[in-house]
């Protein structure tokens, strides 16, 4: 056999993997320290009422011969792609039930997306930038070239119209920084790829976060982002689905290069090597959308807002600065002191058993930065700040 030697050009371990074994080894070495948690984004309230409920009648389905399901259509069942649909059309964006598809959530789809594209695309990412997009391109031995998000452009890097590229990953708001674009912003990144004839894969994850009627929450709210736009989008952060599994990628008609249509690609690459997502979890998603889901995310989606309140209280307070937190769930904050990213995570683990995601670990721009989420509970995330400012203020 020969084995793909791009995985020599990657890091041995996945960034959370790496705080994770981090984390494990403090822990065994300090059994009775209670380490607080703000590094993974991952959610901590439980699912909404209304997703339970429709994921236990869905469970009762299967016990039944009549009402039984096996293999469901792998891109998605049509009442989920509806929902989807319809959620898109209070945006004023208009979809085919085709061009929507459901998956297992939106990072293994932005992995997945890659089979796709020709390997000698050239690839642009911004800096710092969630570290699957870089991650999944070296494995392929894609090059990459990097734009610089940094605080003097409000860590939006904007085209650069000299700069020639293929793919594009924009992320908004954005994971680690929390800045968001406009929908004006946007225009200028769909006028590049429309010239270019190159592809924006959009990561929307965070999208319902957004408050600010300025901001994008889908990038086809921008007239011509569906000839040069993929959108990925996922029920993790907006409805707590982190470990339940659903998401969904919105590839256009439009979107076509010479004889090849990404949508039909897609769904050829899908059919072939994806078999859906569990009728039971496709059910539950399905609930978000209706009235009372709706109602019961957008409370924990303000509780979280109100963890991200307090973390930028607590910072403001030491006079760190910070940005992000407002229309996201992340806290972007410059580490103290002159401290590198790893620096200030050992000190903050080892001095307040506080944990963040080293900025350095998205990219060289992050260094001197770290990430806060806002996902922890209440009462974690103010023991947290308290725990913060005791420490820094001494
Ligand atoms: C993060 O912490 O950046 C996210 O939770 C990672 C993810 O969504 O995969």
């Amino acid at each position: 056999m020969k084995l793909n030697e791009n995985y020599l050009n990657i890091n041995d371990s996945y960034l959370f993997s790496t705080i994770a074994k981090k984390v494990a080894a403090y822990q065994k070495a300090n059994p009775d320290k209670k380490v607080l948690r703000l590094g993974i984004g991952d959610v901590t309230l439980p699912l909404a009422p209304a997703v339970i409920s429709a994921m236990h009648a869905a469970v009762e389905e299967m016990a039944h011969k009549q009402t039984f399901r096996g293999y469901g259509p792998e891109q998605g069942y049509a009442f989920l792609k509806d929902a989807v649909k319809d959620y898109y059309k209070e945006r004023g964006v208009e979809l085919e039930q085709d061009e929507i598809f459901i998956s297992d959530g939106a990072k293994s789809d932005l992995g997945n997306i890659l089979d796709l594209f020709s390997e000698d695309n050239i690839v642009l990412v911004p800096d710092p930038v969630y570290p699957v997009y870089v991650d999944t391109n070296v494995m392929a031995g894609r090059k990459i070239i990097y734009m610089n998000a940094t605080a003097e452009n409000g860590f939006l890097p904007m085209p650069d119209f000299s700069v020639d590229a293929d793919i594009i990953y924009l992320c908004s708001p954005n994971n680690p920084t929390g800045a968001a674009y406009t929908k004006a912003q946007l225009e200028k990144w769909v006028e590049y790829a429309n010239k270019k004839g190159a592809v924006i894969l959009y990561d929307a994850a965070y999208e319902c976060f957004i408050t600010d009627e300025k901001l994008a929450k889908s990038i086809y709210q921008v007239e011509g982002a569906k000839t040069c736009a993929i959108e990925f989008c996922s029920f993790s952060k907006m409805a707590g689905f982190t470990g339940t599994r659903c998401g969904y990628t919105v590839v256009p008609e439009a979107l076509k290069s010479g004889k090849l249509s990404p949508n039909k690609m897609w769904l050829r690459r899908q059919t072939t090597k994806f078999n859906g997502v569990p009728y039971i979890v496709q059910r539950g998603a399905a609930a978000v959308f209706t009235e009372e889901g709706r109602a019961q995310i957008r409370e924990s989606i303000n509780y979280y807002m109100n963890n991200a309140k307090i973390i930028a209280e607590g910072l403001r307070s030491l006079g760190i600065w910070f940005t992000g937190g407002e229309n996201s769930p992340y806290i972007w904050l410059k580490c103290p002191d002159g401290m590198t990213s790893w620096e200030f995570f050992d000190y903050l683990l080892e001095n307040a058993q506080v944990v963040g995601t080293p900025g350095a670990g998205f990219g060289v721009n992050g260094e001197g930065y770290f990430r806060l989420t806002a996902f922890g509970s209440e009462e974690v995330t103010r023991e947290a700040v308290e725990r913060i400012k005791t420490l820094l203020s001494k």
